[in-house]
């Protein structure tokens, strides 16, 4: 097996908040191979941002605690001083924000933001950057790319500020793409041109991709694997094969519109009745028991399951859920 771009082992992240320690990942461990995407998926304050943010030291420092480990082709991310973390952003890992202005600089052209981005990682002249980035733009279906490169943030529109985002993240073939609800505002149209620009850069670089999102259109689209997220940890994951078509967690059954007391699935993920737990009030046991509708074994209250493997895979790697029950609940 070739050795993977991303190693996450045991991830954890507590935040110090006014209501008290936020425990916002708690024991994450995923892997992603050359040319892979892996989905990552669940209910909004599950922890997806967070702990992606920490890969990076993004976290504000006074109040965030990290562990584990985050092994970039064998660094770790975690244990990387701030000078070499900076280096290793762009032609390792690109990452791409939910909200394209709190990473665009509103002061430099767009232009600009991605000649610098492209010259400060290899020897490359000015205008040869100058020409790959109004190329670049043009990729990510910025329409007038050669005049688009000259403005400012603020001229533009949100969906191509977040285009322009995705430019500077894929403009330095990096190792790593993670994306964070990366194309959720952008039309269809082009949400499927990104799409195959991502996956040439794969082809082309190996890259390994981490994509966050609500879409299940997406997922199923782009997704080698796919894990769940709830309550800062994996509930589930799998091919995205297994994932989407046999769910043995509840949870993801009740996202994917599975559960019988719902609705069909939908292109987005479903709503499951009640609300996420507060990460500084986590419930004791299975995480995700105060909502759960078919919660039945005695230790569902008292005790963590942990990530086991269920049933038979359809694919070649293990399908894995985080139950007690997964035997009564894999009846889709
Ligand atoms: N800087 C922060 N300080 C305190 N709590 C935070 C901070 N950032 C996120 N959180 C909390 O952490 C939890 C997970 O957030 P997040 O990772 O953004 O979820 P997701 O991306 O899955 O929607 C939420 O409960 C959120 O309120
Ligand atoms: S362990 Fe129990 S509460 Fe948790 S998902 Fe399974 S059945 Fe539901
Ligand atoms: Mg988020």
């Amino acid at each position: 097996m070739t050795a993977p771009v991303l190693e996450v082992e045991d991830l954890r992240v507590q935040l110090r908040t006014p209501r008290g320690t936020a425990h916002v990942v708690n024991g994450l461990s995923y892997s992603v191979g050359p040319g892979e995407t892996v989905a990552v998926v669940g209910e909004s304050g599950s922890g997806k941002s967070v702990s992606v943010l920490a890969l990076l030291g993004l976290l504000p420092a006074r109040t965030a605690t990290v562990s584990g480990r985050a092994l970039l082709h064998g660094e770790d991310l975690l244990a990387m001083p701030a000078d070499r973390l900076r280096e290793v952003r762009g032609p390792g890992v690109g990452m791409v924000f939910q909200d394209p202005m709190t990473s665009l600089n509103p002061m430099l052209t767009v232009g600009r933001q991605l000649v610098e981005g492209i010259r400060a990682h290899g020897e490359v002249p000015k205008t040869e950057a100058r020409r790959r980035a109004v190329e670049l733009l043009g990729e990510v279906g910025l329409p007038d790319p050669g005049r688009a490169v000259d403005r400012y943030p603020h001229e533009l529109s949100g969906g191509m500020r977040q285009r322009v985002m995705i430019a500077i993240a894929l403009s330095n073939s990096p190792a790593l793409l993670i994306a964070d609800e990366a194309t959720t505002a952008l039309d269809v149209t082009v949400q499927a041109q990104i799409i195959d620009l991502v996956e040439k850069l794969q082809a082309d670089h190996g890259t390994g991709v981490v994509w966050i999102t609500h879409d299940l259109g997406v997922v199923a689209g782009i997704a080698d694997r796919v894990l769940v997220m709830y309550g800062g940890r994996c509930v589930e994951d799998g091919t995205v094969d297994d994932v989407l078509e046999r769910p043995a967690h509840p949870y993801t059954r009740g996202l994917l519109g599975a559960l019988p007391d719902l609705t069909a699935p939908a292109d987005e993920l479903a709503t499951v009745p009640g609300v996420p737990p507060a990460p500084t009030a986590l419930p004791s046991g299975c995480v995700f028991w105060p909502r759960c509708p078919v919660r039945a074994d005695p230790r569902c209250e008292t005790e963590q399951p942990p990530l086991a493997v269920v049933g038979a895979s359809g694919g070649s790697l293990p399908h894995r859920a985080a139950t007690w029950c997964a035997e009564e609940v894999s009846l889709v």
